[in-house]
């Protein structure tokens, strides 16, 4: 299962890439805004940080403007992911970009039915929004569930993105459901790893092995 951050800060992205755990990064306008960079600045620094995609969401809402955002973002480096809407026109674009070889994320996904539609159009990633369904009382985890075993059904080649990660149980139960990427903000990244029990048994070793003079 490949980890991707959920983030547009960079001092987090450089921090985490360190650890060995990061395959990737997901952007979307609101996290974009709140940086406070320009976007093509952006996108490129967080390419030149991160070995894996980037996704740089377009904000058009017609297919010919996605596509020109689409092929301008495409150019600042090879790992650049344009990211389009789950939208009629966002589909037109993403089959027209996907064309093009490029790598193609379609965002604010919420069905099966929709899911099935980007694979069908090329999608390199669908991004099932799993915290957003469970924000109003459906279940977000059983929509990963149903991608999977639809595109496992047809053998789409359509990665399956799991979104809108909140906690690591939303991480634990996607990986469980089959689902290839999780994005999530740096938090959940850290939490991933985290438990008291790790760190208590580390103190009471640690504590046995200064007490008894030993070294190696
Ligand atoms: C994914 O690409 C989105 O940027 C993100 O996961 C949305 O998460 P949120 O619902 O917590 O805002």
């Amino acid at each position: 299962m490949l980890f991707f951050l959920d983030t547009a800060e960079l001092d987090e992205v450089k921090a985490l890439v360190e650890t060995g755990m990061v395959d990737g990064i997901t952007t979307n306008p609101s996290l974009a805004a709140s940086s406070g960079i320009p976007f093509s600045q952006l996108i490129s620094q967080m390419c030149e940080i991160v070995d894996g995609p980037v996704s740089a969401e377009v904000t058009a809402l017609d297919a010919p403007t996605m596509i020109t955002q689409g092929r301008q973002l495409a150019k600042i480096s090879k790992n650049v992911t344009i990211k389009v809407p789950l939208t009629v026109e966002g589909l037109k674009a993403c089959k027209i970009l996907a064309a093009e070889d490029i790598m193609v994320n379609v965002t604010l996904c919420f069905s099966a039915t929709q899911a099935l539609w980007a694979a069908k159009v090329g999608a390199t990633f669908i991004s099932p929004f799993i915290g957003r369904l469970d924000d109003i009382s459906q279940p977000g985890m059983q929509l990963i569930q149903d991608i999977r075993i639809i595109y496992d059904n047809y053998g789409y080649s359509t990665a399956i993105l799991a979104a809108s990660i909140r906690h690591p149980i939303h991480v634990l139960e996607a990986a469980k459901a089959g689902a290839d990427v999780a994005t999530m903000p740096p938090k959940v990244l850290r939490q991933l790893y985290k438990h008291p029990l790790t760190d208590n048994g580390l103190d009471s070793f640690l504590k046995d092995w200064e007490q008894s003079g030993l070294a190696i």
